[in-house]
């Protein structure tokens, strides 16, 4: 039996990282795909995703030219043609992948992974030809699949979740999104740009239900300008396809017909037959493995990082947790993850980016604050693009004496604020002030100086903004 320093279930962000990251610290290290490496990241989320939306930005590029004076035809989407771009993209990512893969020395076996005991992982082909190999160390990275609901059998006609929409080679002319979260709001903000009717519906009082509510509303509010229809709060209830399209039913008695719908209601974690029983892995009634804040399950050498672990679904996390996990291996000091202050970002339009609390977490959590929003529309930059939508919310914990002190949560909308976020992020995880950063001299004119000047404000004077 082949044995490695560590052998990794799923290639996705968490089992790739851990695989990079090892096999530059020299470990030998396995990884067992049952697709291809990269993962729901790389093939069916992130990079595709967000592929699709700049084909939205484009398009809203040509379509707003004239406002430049510059002449162009009303735009017409050729989506058979944007699906080759992304497919382009996304193939090289992965040849890029594979080539680092190949340069750490990491070895792929391509089947599905099963751990046994004794640290074994069994590796079943798609021909159902089985290879036993074993790891000193087990990273159980399995990833996770779309989450469905009852009255909404997915069937690729007309109900698509996240992982059919991203291989359409042609767009619905109505569309039901069901689900306002990341993924939700990321599609309807497409379609919408591309001409697609869109009606969003989600079971919350609100939108984004993790975002702070102003930013929540920029985004609610720039939807609805954009024609799209907006219901929160309401429940739905299934659909019934008919002569044209199919409707939907929601809320009370009410219904849409659309040519398609959308399910974006969360992902569950895909432990399926991961583990059998011997191996002594604990994993939760929600199929998440348990794991302590040192990503470890319940059995010894084996640890458990990504979508499979209930820690915030991002690429980014399971990129931080792999390395988490790969310095305890080779015995150096390590940090587990500050969930609080991750960053954030959903790509829809306009942009939302956050890291730390938001408003209400921090007065929900008893804490006074010191709140300062300005809008983007004092910003120069931003009117040189003519994207003027949103704003920067700054939080920070009042000091005794009344000032802004340390900065709790900043929480941005607006044009390209997920390339923003970065000095927001420092300054909240450095437990910064505003008398600290402020000092720190913002390019002009950028959109990033929307960060600076609200800082600068927070200090008690303030310069373009007051
Ligand atoms: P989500 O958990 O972010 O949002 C799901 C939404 O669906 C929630 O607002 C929920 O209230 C709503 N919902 C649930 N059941 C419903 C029902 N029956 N009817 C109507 N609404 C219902 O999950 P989402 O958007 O599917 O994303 C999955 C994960 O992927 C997220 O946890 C997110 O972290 C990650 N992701 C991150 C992105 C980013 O950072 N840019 C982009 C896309 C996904």
């Amino acid at each position: 039996m082949d044995e490695f320093d560590v052998v990794v279930i799923g290639g996705g962000p968490a089992g790739y990282a851990a695989s990079l990251y090892g096999g530059s610290a020299g470990l030998s290290v396995a990884v067992v795909e049952k697709e291809k490496v990269g993962g729901t990241c790389l093939h069916r989320g992130c990079i595709p995703a967000k592929e699709f939306l700049e084909t939205a930005a484009v398009y809203r590029t040509v379509a707003g030219a004239k406002e430049f004076g510059v002449q162009a035809s009303q735009p017409a989407v050729e989506f058979a043609v944007s699906q080759d771009r992304k497919q382009k993209v996304v193939d090289q990512l992965h040849r890029g992948l594979q080539g680092l893969m190949k340069q750490r020395k990491n070895t792929v076996y391509a089947g599905t992974g099963r751990l046994v005991a004794g640290h074994v992982v069994e590796v079943t082909a798609a021909d159902g030809s089985t290879t036993r190999i074993r790891g000193r160390n087990v990273l159980l990275a399995a990833g996770s699949v779309p989450r469905t609901i009852p009255g909404f059998e997915v069937d690729g006609r007309y109900v698509l979740t996240s992982d059919e929409v991203l291989s359409l080679t042609a767009l619905p002319r109505r569309a039901a999104v069901i689900g306002g979260g990341a993924i939700g709001c990321e599609f309807a903000s497409m379609l919408s740009d591309l001409g697609v009717q869109v009606t969003l519906l989600e079971a919350l009082p609100k939108l984004l239900p993790g975002c702070d509510q102003d930013v929540a509303d920029a985004v609610v509010r720039s939807f609805a300008r954009r024609g799209m229809t907006v219901r929160t709060g309401v429940a739905v209830h299934g659909h019934e396809p008919g002569e044209e399209g199919t409707t939907v039913r929601f809320g009370e008695g009410e219904e849409v017909v659309v040519d398609q719908v959308i399910v974006s209601v969360g992902r569950r974690p895909l432990s399926d037959g991961l583990v059998a029983e011997e191996a002594g892995v604990a994993v939760d009634e929600r199929g998440f493995v348990v794991v302590d804040e040192w990503m470890r399950t319940s059995a010894e050498g084996v640890y458990a990082l990504g979508d499979l672990v209930a820690t915030p679904q991002l690429a980014h996390v399971g990129f931080e947790e792999a390395m988490l996990v790969v310095k305890q291996i080779l015995g150096e000091p390590a940090v587990p993850v500050n969930y609080g202050a991750v960053p954030w970002g959903i790509y829809c339009h306009p942009e939302v980016a956050f890291v730390g609390m938001t408003e209400q977490d921090a007065k929900a959590a008893g804490i006074d604050v010191v709140v300062k929003k300005d809008p983007y529309g004092g910003n120069s930059r931003a009117r040189i693009l003519g994207e003027t939508e949103g704003l920067v919310k700054v939080i920070c914990e009042k000091g005794a004496d009344g000032r802004a002190g340390r900065l709790l949560g900043v929480h941005m909308v607006g044009p390209w604020v997920t390339e923003q976020l970065g000095q927001a992020y420092l300054s909240v995880n450095w437990e910064a002030t505003p008398d600290e950063i402020a000092p720190f001299v913002q390019p002009h004119p950028t959109l990033s100086e929307a960060f600076g000047e609200t800082v600068i404000a927070l200090t008690g004077r303030g310069l373009h903004v007051g």
